[in-house]
């Protein structure tokens, strides 16, 4: 079974070349802390282009669990009347979150301040990633936790009663770990420190500034220091969600891997600390257009033109560019097996603790399309096919991963045979309508 339906096999076939604009889902980690933080205000956040999948869904189900209003209005517009800081109830159910670790993870530090007690669960995939990084920090501010072996869910989180504020040096580059720290010092008094030797994205911290709390930023030679002042009024809000730049990665590797390929995205987040994948894809040789950029929702932004020009050349991708392109190193590596020469993907352990060990699942998928990889701990290798092609030819399981499974029906689109995933099901987390507006391009995605 998928996370939350039937299994559903697809197969992608080679396809002409994809035509067209294609709007893709509001961004996945702004829709989070949007209805987080709409739920921490008081008084009712407005939130247009919100991300309606699967796992977005079960944030605003938890949030009604903690007494928080929300409410669907129309396709991606939604209201939160909020609590207040500290207001969270104790929920009278186990909160299930699903494939998200960012919902989970995030709503622990939410809840970790407050003198309420909540039981965390998720599917087969969340059950098995860590969350040993949060709770570690969140027992510094008083917060109780007990899970399984190996700080695994399901797990019961006691919100300190008298929270003392926090200084804490990330010891991974995680935007999910500084996220919960900074939710939970929001109701500590006194003030709250996270240091990022490694810049992550900063979704909360520019949301926080935008609610109203006093946050600050700087740059040092030990790295960002963020530091938040506890218990601020958070002022409900407008939030216009961009759209997702991991979401558009898949039709624009796409688009840079089918001949005769002419697509637009328009709206994507140029987040510096989420565009690592656009430049990447730039120093192989892609043809990308950042049109009309501008800044929508507190959040930069640009309409995106890609053309394919031709085989794509392999590069070693820079390691301190990790962080701004986690999630894309899947798409990356199917690209990779159609470029000409090797891609070296160097730093990018924190791939092993995704949805699935993200490392494994596209050594073992390319292996069965026929292309030649390498990978340690903490790295990958893909050597690209070039101009013979990808032979292709292979049902890759795609481990209740929504990235791998829309990874690999991208190279479907490319490779010399049928390239299947066992189970597309998962993609309803992020993108549910990825297969739709995939076939819109002109792309031949079928449910088996
Ligand atoms: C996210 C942070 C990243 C990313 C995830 C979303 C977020 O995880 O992989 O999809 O919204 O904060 P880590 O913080 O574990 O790197």
């Amino acid at each position: 079974m998928s996370a939350h339906g039937p299994v559903t096999p697809m197969t992608a076939q080679r396809s002409g070349p994809l035509r067209g604009t294609v709007a893709v889902p509001g961004d996945k980690s702004i829709s989070h802390r949007a209805l987080i933080l709409g739920a921490l205000a008081v008084g009712e956040t407005r939130i247009a282009g919100l991300l309606e999948g699967q796992d977005v869904l079960d944030t605003a189900a938890a949030m009604r669990a903690f007494g928080a209003t929300v409410t669907r209005h129309g396709p991606g517009v939604w209201t939160v009347a909020g609590v207040g800081v500290g207001g969270f109830a104790e929920p009278d159910h186990v909160i299930d979150c699903g494939n998200s670790g960012t919902g989970v993870r995030l709503i622990m530090g939410a809840m970790a301040t407050t003198p309420v007690a909540a039981t965390f669960t998720g599917d087969a995939s969340l059950n098995k990633r860590p969350m040993g990084r949060v709770t570690d920090p969140l027992t510094m501010f008083g917060t109780r936790a007990w899970g399984r072996q190996g700080g695994r869910l399901p797990m019961t989180v006691i919100g300190a009663a008298e929270p003392v504020p926090v200084r804490y040096t990330l010891p991974v580059a995680s935007a999910q770990v500084k996220s919960a720290v900074l939710l939970a010092g929001l109701n500590a008094p006194g003030q709250t420190v996270v240091i990022e030797p490694e810049p992550t994205r900063d979704h909360t911290e520019r949301m926080l500034r935008g609610f109203g709390a006093e946050i600050t930023v700087i740059d040092t030679p030990e790295g960002r220091v963020i530091t938040l002042t506890g218990r601020p009024e958070l002022r409900p809000q407008t939030v216009a969600v961009p759209r997702d730049p991991s979401s558009a990665a898949f039709p624009a590797c796409a688009a840079l891997m089918v001949p005769g390929s002419d697509i637009r995205i328009p709206g994507v987040s140029q987040n510096p600390t989420r565009n690592g994948l656009y430049l990447t894809l730039r120093d192989m040789g892609a043809d990308i257009a950042f049109e009309n950029l501008r800044e929508e929702g507190g959040e930069p932004v640009a309409d995106l033109h890609l053309r394919f020009t031709g085989t794509l050349r392999g590069i070693a991708v820079p390691p301190e560019r990790a962080a701004s392109m986690i999630d894309e190193y899947p798409v990356l590596a199917v690209l990779a097996a159609t470029a000409q020469g090797a891609t070296v993907m160097r730093g990018i352990k924190e791939l092993r603790v995704k949805e699935s060990d993200r490392i494994d699942a596209m050594a073992r998928g390319l292996e069965a399309c026929g292309v030649q990889v390498s990978e340690s701990e903490d790295s990958l290798t893909v050597h690209g096919c070039g101009a013979d092609g990808v032979p292709g030819g292979a049902t890759v399981q795609s481990r209740l991963d929504h990235r791998i499974a829309m990874s690999f029906l991208c190279l479907g689109l490319v490779a010399r045979a049928p390239v299947a995933v066992d189970d597309a099901g998962p993609i309803a987390t992020s993108f549910p309508a990825f297969e739709g507006l995939m076939r819109d391009l002109g792309a031949d995605l079928r449910e088996d």
